[in-house]
């Protein structure tokens, strides 16, 4: 293939990752998105594989059957629940990728450079995998925080800050050392040693990050690993990576500050970590008595309201209800009822983790609401439904200031009439806090596992 066949290819390959974003910022529009990602990438890999850059098509081709093997098999196997630990562990693929980049090039002699053009290549590696080793180390830490392997609270070093400033300075120190000897042949050696110390960097970041600002956490991976593709392209001098690298990254970093925003968060206080996690004190204890209700005066409580509000959250995931959720609004807007969904921003385990799972039910578009668009309107509510949701729902992210959660905003769903919660037991929520939503007057407790009551719901409905 020509070299300017390979650019042009280049080109409409970056334009379809451009069109690929843009679609899939809106429900509409994502699967539309994906499409243009899957043909840009199709593009990108074939225009790669002709470019003459290859010397073995039997390694490619091995390489592209088992990767592609094991993506499809990953995809077709995971739950939805489990999505964003595969996102993680992708993420650190990236990372390793970045890491066995730098060090092939470092380690291949058969292209010598000379004068700046070698100091600009080795700074590229060096920081090529800094960004990978950090990238790498971080997100197996976010999978195993995410799966549950290992706990979501955050670890706080006495001095921590301290520490991470010290590995700082001893990783530019280690650069200048890197450049310096690599005259004499002997510059892998701080080469190693930044290696070891940005993976002990990635590990310390991530887990003195806690459990309720994970959502900054797995955005601001996927923003490293962007970057550590385009550290890739740079070593490798492939402008399509470094334009693709670029463009996760960058979105990563946008995503990363509508996270914090939607969590009301400092982003440099939660990559610092521990943020709100031990401020003043302990956080409340909840007190008070519960109110249960089963699923027949559930349903009549639904028949009496006009207006119903339905807040799903990780257990609609977990219980994967949304199609007998879905059900239910149907029925329920038959019956001349104004239905809407409440989405908060950080509910499930990942960005538009509901919006995924309503569309896969095929609920309206036109029905599903932000956060921002209802949180004024709840004294119109009558019943609003709370689906497997906990610390979404949570007042005490408003007015307990030692809550892990503390100015995080939330559904405001006590301010309208009843508020039903489908859950299986009064046990706490992913940032491991009690709600005393579960103990107000106007709350109703609908115990069992989501799909289960919901279809128990739709059975009273309909009889
Ligand atoms: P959570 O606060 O985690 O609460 C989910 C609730 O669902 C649990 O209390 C659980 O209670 C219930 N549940 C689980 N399985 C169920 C089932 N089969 N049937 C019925 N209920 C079930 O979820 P949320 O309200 O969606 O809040 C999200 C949390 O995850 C936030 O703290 C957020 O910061 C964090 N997080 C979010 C993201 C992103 S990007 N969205 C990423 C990482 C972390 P029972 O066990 O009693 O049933």
């Amino acid at each position: 293939m020509s070299h300017s066949l390979v650019t042009m290819s280049y080109i409409i390959a970056t334009i379809l990752f451009i069109l690929s974003l843009s679609g899939l910022s809106k429900q509409e529009t994502a699967r539309k998105g994906n499409y243009y990602g899957m043909l840009g990438m199709a593009i990108a890999i074939a225009a790669t594989a002709l470019s003459g850059y290859v010397t073995s098509y039997e390694v490619l081709l091995g390489a592209l059957v088992i990767g592609g093997a094991i993506g499809a098999r990953a995809a077709i196997k995971v739950e939805m629940t489990q999505m964003p630990e595969l996102v993680a562990i992708m993420h650190s693929l990236v990372g390793m990728a970045a890491v066995l980049v730098g060090y092939a090039n470092f380690l291949d002699a058969s292209h010598p450079l000379i004068g700046v053009e070698k100091t600009i290549h080795e700074v590229e590696i060096y920081i090529g995998i800094l960004i990978g080793a950090v990238t790498f180390s971080g997100s197996v830490i976010a999978f195993c925080k995410l799966s549950e392997k290992i706990s979501g609270k955050p670890l706080l070093l006495p001095g921590r800050h301290w520490f991470n400033l010290i590995l700082l300075i001893a990783t530019v120190v280690l650069g200048g050392m890197f450049l310096q000897q690599s005259e004499n042949g002997s510059a892998i050696v701080p080469l190693a040693i930044m290696t070891g110390i940005a993976l002990i960097f990635g590990i310390h970041m991530v887990m003195a990050i806690g459990g309720a600002d994970m959502p900054v956490v797995v955005s601001m991976l996927n923003s490293y690993s962007g970057w550590a593709a385009a550290a890739t392209g740079f070593m490798l001098s492939n402008d399509l990576l470094i334009v693709t690298g670029a463009l996760v990254g960058s979105s990563g970093a946008i995503l990363s500050y509508i996270m914090c925003r939607a969590m009301n968060r400092n982003f440099i206080s939660v990559i610092a970590g521990g943020f709100g996690s031990t401020a003043g004190g302990e956080a409340a204890v909840i007190e008070g008595e519960v109110q249960p209700i089963d699923a027949d005066e559930t349903a009549q409580l639904l028949l009496e309201a006009k207006n119903i509000m339905i807040i799903p959250g990780y257990g609609m995931a977990v219980a994967q209800a949304q199609h007998t959720v879905n059900e239910i609004t149907k029925l329920l807007k038959e019956k001349g009822k104004k239905v809407g969904f409440g989405i908060h921003p950080v509910a499930g385990r990942m960005p538009g983790h509901m919006n995924v799972l309503l569309a896969e039910a095929k609920v309206p578009y036109d029905i599903v609401y932000e956060m921002d668009e209802i949180n004024e309107d709840w004294a119109h509510v009558d019943v609003s439904i709370v689906i497997g949701a906990n610390d979404i729902v949570n007042p005490s992210a408003l007015d307990d200031p030692n809550s892990p959660i503390a100015g995080m905003p939330v559904l405001e769903c006590w301010k309208g009439g009843t508020t039903i919660v489908l859950k299986r037991s009064m046990a706490s929520g992913y940032a491991g806090v009690g709600n005393p939503l579960f103990v107000l007057e106007n709350t109703r407790m609908l115990f069992g596992d989501a799909n289960a009551t919901m279809q128990a719901v739709l059975k009273a409905l309909k009889g």
